[in-house]
């Protein structure tokens, strides 16, 4: 047994508070690629009572001094991962000088470069846990003090330096060397630290916040793309005026920087008055970026920026509460997108993203609940549980207190908690408190792993003119978790007859003028529900807009989905009727039902709404596709075959292209492409989004329309949403290589563009994309150093290719294993996150099953792993 030797877990139940604080931060960095140095006086307060212990990892300790005296060895201790220092008083300044080797640093945390020695830049990324690869430090969230940060360092090899906080002077020094000052007036916790130095071009814009300090704005880039850099800047202009009218927060220091990178290991850091972007969220061009990569940049762009308030000013007591600024943040980022956009199609595209990345998270051994009880790597915690589960919680609290007590909630628990590092109980306390309302139920969902099941069964008692609702919760254990409670579950409902109407609501016990719409809260494991005055046997719609994140569990028959489908006002809950029923009708196929009710009446329903020329065609494209492979997966108990499942997906798409008819479908689409423009307006990017759902489904029916229409599409579009579309398509047909090579032409010297070349082929469905996969691996342009390409080529396949990752003679999990094993002597988080690919490995079929695991069995035996891959392994196989 090889894996590396375990370290023991951090509990949550263990959480104390720091033995010293530390007031103020002065840094004094010299700056180079090869090795800098890093000067730090810390003063610290405490009680005196235990040593002062810093974190530090990687540091060469080059000077300690307490109170301005240099330290004999026998004043401190230095171990791995820490120094202990004695004699310090409350007061005291401690100083130390350390070496780090930035051009070395392949872990990207720490002090890092990002691209080559000669035309690179220097940057650090600190969260969790890297400023102590920084400079010794007690390196804990809970620790906050002010920050003045002096670099020093060669002009021309460096003549941009910025760090976090407000310009405080700047000047010449000898030998061509320079150096800027910063101060950060804000209390801030290490994780937040960062600072860049190098050859950086940028975009500025003044900005004046509602409370009226003016700002200035600068986006940061590398010469040649600081002309992709606008829609970002306009998509922050937008965040920080509707957090100013949405949540009252303005912008608190005088200067704010963003700046990308290619070289980050997750999307983006919202250092404080320094972002720093993985590139492919910040840099957007017509004819590089999709249409979605376009939102992905708007949304993370405000992501970063709300943390300013959520997660900056307001930040976690200890990284149990991660989730108090991730799920929170989420939360805000999801309403800004809403409304700069289409609310239902963004909270289709939030609910399957959550149901396809958190509900197989939590159907699996990584489970977890949104506040973890203990982790033995925090970095392995940054996932869609505590992210988009915990979005669905506040989601759910704003909704149960209504957005204006929830904004009245939300100002009490900033101004409460401003300078603070807060928890997850706090933040229940104020949004309740601030209300006179008692949300402490709420902190259950924060503390059960796994997705409840919602049971709803309907009785209608045509006598009486009676329909009864009863509703009952079941949560499945989780690892651990063997025993579940109930929790607070509010279920948005409306009821339908039979010709899709809403039918007013008179809920027994209830006073006033009936609505169409309620929302009954579950807090028990059952409750009844009686509604008065109901005509007929309704068709009740249930957990509208996803009111709670659980699995439903409901008799529909076939047709009344259908119904919902067809009638519902609502977008979103078409949506989730038609996922239902194209549920329904991939059981009765994986079953061998080629005809069944689901099926005629799910391709019955989606033939009218093609021909309905008030849908909007965005909401049309989603309603045509049904749920991906891998929520169909998650379907199946036991002895998942994904080839199956392939397999049973693509004749759903083949019946419905079939009843909508090649005809039409090549009618539809060449209307589309007859008015297409490269616009990015609403109108064009809804075409293009049905345009692709088209021609999904053409090449189902008539493979050789579709492929010519991909050659023309190549030709003629000036688009990457198109593009890429068309390339996808080919690369199906006899020219698939062809179209391959033209593209890699095109855009080779675009790294974002390339991350999309090697994403698309690694996805191409079939056992043969692995050879096309270990062929890729050689090509000139790929590198396992860079997070983006190893995720675009590796993540791409085994995580959104089944057929191809899950090949039954188990080639895909040992391919993976063996680079898994490669990655993690660079990088182990980015093997860690790769990682997460055999997570559902326990559900496969025998054949399957066998395979994976030992392919993760040798992994952990042959190889001293990190401790970031050593505990998703361990896990897995536990
Ligand atoms: N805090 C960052 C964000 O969401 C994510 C992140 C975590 C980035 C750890 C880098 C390292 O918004
Ligand atoms: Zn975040």
């Amino acid at each position: 047994m090889h894996m590396s030797a375990s370290a023991l877990p951090v509990r949550l139940s263990d959480y104390a508070a720091p033995d010293w604080r530390v007031s103020s931060v002065e840094m004094e960095v010299d700056l180079d690629i090869a090795s800098s140095r890093i000067r730090t006086r810390l003063t610290v307060h405490g009680d005196g009572q235990r040593p002062l212990r810093l974190d530090g990892e990687d540091l060469e300790l080059l000077e300690l001094k307490l109170d301005g005296e240099t330290l004999d060895k026998d004043r401190y201790r230095q171990h791995d991962d820490a120094l202990e220092v004695d004699g310090v008083r409350d007061g005291s300044v401690v100083e130390t000088l350390v070496r780090v080797k930035p051009a070395e640093n392949t872990k990207l945390e720490g002090l890092y470069l990002s691209g080559s020695s000669e035309a690179g830049f220097l940057l650090t990324q600190c969260e969790a846990e890297g400023f102590r690869r920084i400079t010794f430090f007690p390196d804990r969230p809970d620790v906050l003090a002010t920050y003045t940060v002096t670099l020093r360092a060669n002009r021309a090899r460096f003549p941009v330096l910025l760090a976090g906080g407000n310009p405080d002077g700047a000047g010449e020094l000898e030998d061509g060397r320079h150096w800027a000052r910063f101060v950060d007036p804000h209390p801030k916790p290490s994780y937040l630290f960062a600072l860049v130095a190098g050859r950086l071009e940028k975009i500025s814009r003044d900005y004046r916040t509602a409370d009226g300090r003016d700002v200035t704005l600068n986006l940061w880039a590398e010469a040649d793309a600081i002309d992709q850099c606008g829609y970002a800047m306009d998509a922050l202009e937008r965040s920080m005026r509707w957090d100013e009218e949405t949540y009252g927060r303005n912008y608190d220091l005088d200067v704010f920087h963003v700046v990308a990178t290619h070289d980050f290991n997750m999307g983006a850091m919202e250092n404080k008055g320094l972002n720093i972007f993985n590139a492919k969220y910040l840099l957007a061009t017509p004819d590089m970026s999709t249409d979605s990569e376009y939102q992905h940049v708007e949304a993370v762009v405000a992501h970063e920026y709300f943390h300013n308030w959520s997660g900056n000013r307001v930040t976690c007591r200890d990284w149990f509460q991660l989730s108090l600024k991730e799920g929170l943040t989420v939360f805000r980022e999801q309403s800004f997108s809403a409304d700069m956009n289409s609310p239902s199609i963004k909270r289709i595209e939030d609910v399957s993203l959550l149901r396809r990345a958190q509900f197989t998270e939590d159907a699996g051994p990584l489970a977890h609940p949104v506040r973890p009880s203990e982790y033995r790597e925090i970095n392995n915690f940054y996932t869609a549980t505590v992210y988009e589960k915990g979005s669905e919680l506040v989601r759910m609290i704003a909704g149960r207190l209504g957005a204006e007590r929830f904004r009245k909630g939300m100002d009490l628990y900033f101004d409460r908690h401003d300078g603070e590092a807060a928890t997850i109980e706090d933040f229940l306390a104020a949004l309740g408190e601030a209300n006179r309302m008692d949300l402490t139920p709420y902190l259950a969902w924060y503390g059960q792993a796994g997705t409840p099941r919602l049971r709803a069964l309907g009785e209608y008692d045509a006598s009486q003119r009676r329909y009864t609702l009863t509703l009952h919760q079941r949560t499945p254990a989780t690892p651990g978790q063997p025993h579940k409670h109930p929790v607070p579950i509010p279920v948005r409902m409306a009821l339908f007859d039979r010709g899709g109407h809403m039918l007013p609501l008179h809920l027994r016990d209830e006073e006033g003028v009936p609505s169409r719409e309620c929302v009954l809260e579950l807090d028990g494991a059952e409750k009844q529900f009686v509604f008065e005055n109901v005509p007929e046997a309704p068709i009740p719609s249930l957990l509208r807009g996803f009111s709670a994140p659980v699995v439903l569990e409901h008799d529909y028959v076939p047709e009344d989905l259908a119904t919902l489908l067809r009638a519902d006002p609502d977008g979103f809950n078409r949506w989730a009727a038609g996922q239902q029923l194209s549920g329904r009708a991939f059981d009765a196929m994986l079953g061998g039902e080629t005809s069944s009710a689901a099926l005629q009446a799910w391709c019955d329903a989606l033939c009218g709404l093609f021909e309905d020329a008030d849908i909007d065609p965005a909401l049309l494209a989603e309603l045509l596709m049904p749920t991906s492979e891998i929520e169909l997966a998650e379907r199946i108990e036991q002895d998942v075959d994904p080839e199956a499942v392939h397999a049973a997906r693509e004749s759903l798409l083949d019946h419905l292209a079939r009843r909508i008819g090649g005809e039409r479908l090549e009618d539809r689409y060449d209307a589309l492409q007859s008015v297409a423009s490269d616009d990015l307006d609403p109108v064009s990017q809804a075409h293009r989004r049905l345009k692709k759902t088209i021609l999904r489904l053409l090449f189902c029916v008539r493979p050789d329309a579709a492929l010519r229409r991909a050659e023309a599409l190549l030709a003629q579009t000036g688009n990457m949403t198109d593009r890429l579309l068309a390339l996808h398509t080919l690369l199906q047909g006899p020219h698939a290589d062809a179209a391959a090579a033209a593209f890699r032409e095109r855009h080779h010297t675009q790294p974002l563009a390339m991350d999309k070349w090697f994403a698309v082929q690694a996805q191409i469905p079939g056992t043969e994309t692995l050879q096309r996969v270990e062929t890729l691996l050689d090509d000139s342009a790929f590198t396992l150093r860079n997070p983006n390409r190893v995720n675009a080529l590796l993540g791409s396949f085994s995580r959104a290719n089944p057929t191809g990752f899950h090949r039954a003679d188990g080639a895909g999990y040992r391919f993976l294993t063996a680079k898994l094993a490669e990655i993690d002597a660079l990088n182990p988080q980015v093997a860690a996150r790769l990682a997460n690919a055999f997570n559902g490995w326990r559900r496969l079929e025998p054949v399957r099953r066998e395979a994976a695991h030992e392919a993760l069995a040798s992994l952990a035996s042959e190889h001293a792993l990190s401790r970031d891959l050593a505990d998703i392994v361990q896990r897995a196989l536990e």
